[in-house]
């Protein structure tokens, strides 16, 4: 593996350098975000495969204008696409591993949910391709299968390159943070010593029921709860947003991702989400990333690390945002994000078991067979049941397994 343009992986001497592109999970929030990001910089990057789950149509269009080597749907086997001359289409199970394997291929972008994607991101890994992931889950519930995969590939690359600054030998140049949060911490700790972190500072808009009383929480409706007053993201992590989860899963992200306990992370309300999040150092400096709400800035900042270029999102303007504030979490009132926690404190198991359970818990919540406050019910529930036991840190298959037994649990709790 050697480093290419933008300190990216890829074969030494290819005449064009470009980077070659698998992208998961296409046709979601992120993935046509950076579907968008990939199109703007045909110059840097050429786009070998997309994959999405079922929505062909879209599919179409992306690959009308990417002109991919190869397409997937997950649940398309029959599915007649209308695709440009030389695009060849794939579907089935193992899709999304053949497509992030693939000689061709230099990086592969996550955009999928959930745990579908853990198997590829680890093949990926195994096959020695740079990682850019905005799917938490994947490090929530595999962050000891991941973590290890990816330190081994940078200390092979600081060998390599015989310079430990090199982009590459950094476990950060190969599983790149697309999360906007993960972003700006990676963002503070360019050029820093990682031992002069004092404590991450990760920041939460607190969602749409921010100020809602705890009675008032428990009548919440699906509409309410997707109005997120400041991202526009997918259904799933707008209501996590709202319940708080989605930031209990962003500290065990963290983590994993920089190394730090769990102790030496803070979540800060931030209404305004100006502040992406913020690094405290040992000498007691705050280094913060701010900017506009607009997640093509981490997507972009992921495929072109260490260089950054002109993006489509628009620069934050300090004085027309005013006051920025800040206040403590109320976890009495939104306790998925104790729960989370303390199930990050128990480990790998116990994480599992939330993500699993929040997946459902999240999809009954928005079809009205559960109501808001029994989202963290169900959370709690799942920990209990299943976050003991051993292994703490289930291999690949079991966690799979786990996985599938904590839905099953879910889809009937009452
Ligand atoms: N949205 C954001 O702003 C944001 C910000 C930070 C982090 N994230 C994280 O990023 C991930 C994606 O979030 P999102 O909001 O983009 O979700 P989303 O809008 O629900 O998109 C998920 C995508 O994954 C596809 N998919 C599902 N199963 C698949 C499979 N087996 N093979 C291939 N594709 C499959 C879906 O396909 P179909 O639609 O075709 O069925 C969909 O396109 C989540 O982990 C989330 O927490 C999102």
């Amino acid at each position: 593996m050697s480093a290419g343009k933008a300190g990216q992986a890829g074969p030494p001497n290819r005449p064009d350098q470009l980077i070659r592109v698998a992208l998961l999970g296409s046709g979601g929030s992120i993935g046509r975000q950076t579907v968008d990001v990939l199109a703007r910089h045909p110059e840097l990057f050429r786009v070998v495969a997309l994959a999405t789950g079922s929505q062909g149509q879209i599919l179409e269009e992306q690959a009308r204008l990417l002109k991919p080597a190869v397409v997937s749907l997950a649940e398309g086997r029959s599915t007649r696409l209308d695709l440009p001359a030389g695009t060849e289409f794939i579907a089935g199970p193992d899709a999304l591993e053949t497509l992030a394997t693939r000689p061709d291929v230099d990086l592969v972008v996550v955009a999928t949910g959930g745990l579908v994607a853990l198997r590829s991101v680890l093949a990926a890994l195994e096959a020695g391709k740079v990682v850019a992931t905005a799917n938490k889950e994947t490090l929530v519930a595999g962050g000891h299968l991941v973590m290890p995969l990816v330190r081994r590939l940078a200390a092979g690359a600081a060998g390599a390159t015989g310079d430990a600054h090199h982009p590459l030998a950094n476990p950060l140049g190969w599983l790149r943070p697309i999360d906007s949060e993960h972003s700006a911490i990676w963002q503070c700790l360019v050029g820093e010593d990682h031992r002069a972190i004092e404590r991450l500072l990760l920041t939460a808009s607190g969602g749409p029921f921010l100020d809602t009383g705890v009675a008032d929480l428990a009548t919440v409706t699906p509409e309410q709860a997707l109005r997120h007053p400041t991202w526009t993201m997918g259904a799933k992590i707008t209501v996590d947003s709202a319940t708080l989860a989605n930031k209990g899963l962003e500290i065990i992200e963290a983590r994993w991702l920089y190394d730090v306990p769990l102790s030496a992370i803070t979540v800060v309300i931030h209404p305004q989400s100006v502040v992406h999040s913020a690094v405290q150092f040992v000498d007691g400096s705050v280094k913060a990333q701010l900017g506009t709400p607009d997640m093509r800035l981490p997507i972009q900042y992921a495929l072109t690390y260490p260089e950054r270029m002109a993006s489509a999102a628009a620069p934050v303007d300090l004085i027309a945002a005013g006051r920025l504030e800040f206040r403590a979490p109320d976890e009495g009132r939104f306790p998925a994000l104790r729960i989370a926690r303390e199930a990050g404190q128990a480990g790998p198991r116990a994480s599992t078991a939330v993500i699993s359970a929040d997946e459902v818990a999240v999809a009954r919540f928005l079809r009205g067979s559960l109501d808001f406050n029994g989202i963290p019910r169900l959370l709690g529930a799942a920990v209990e049941r299943f976050g003991s036991g051993s292994p703490i840190e289930p291999p690949l298959d079991q966690l799979i397994g786990l996985d599938a037994e904590v839905r099953q649990f879910a889809e009937t709790y009452r």
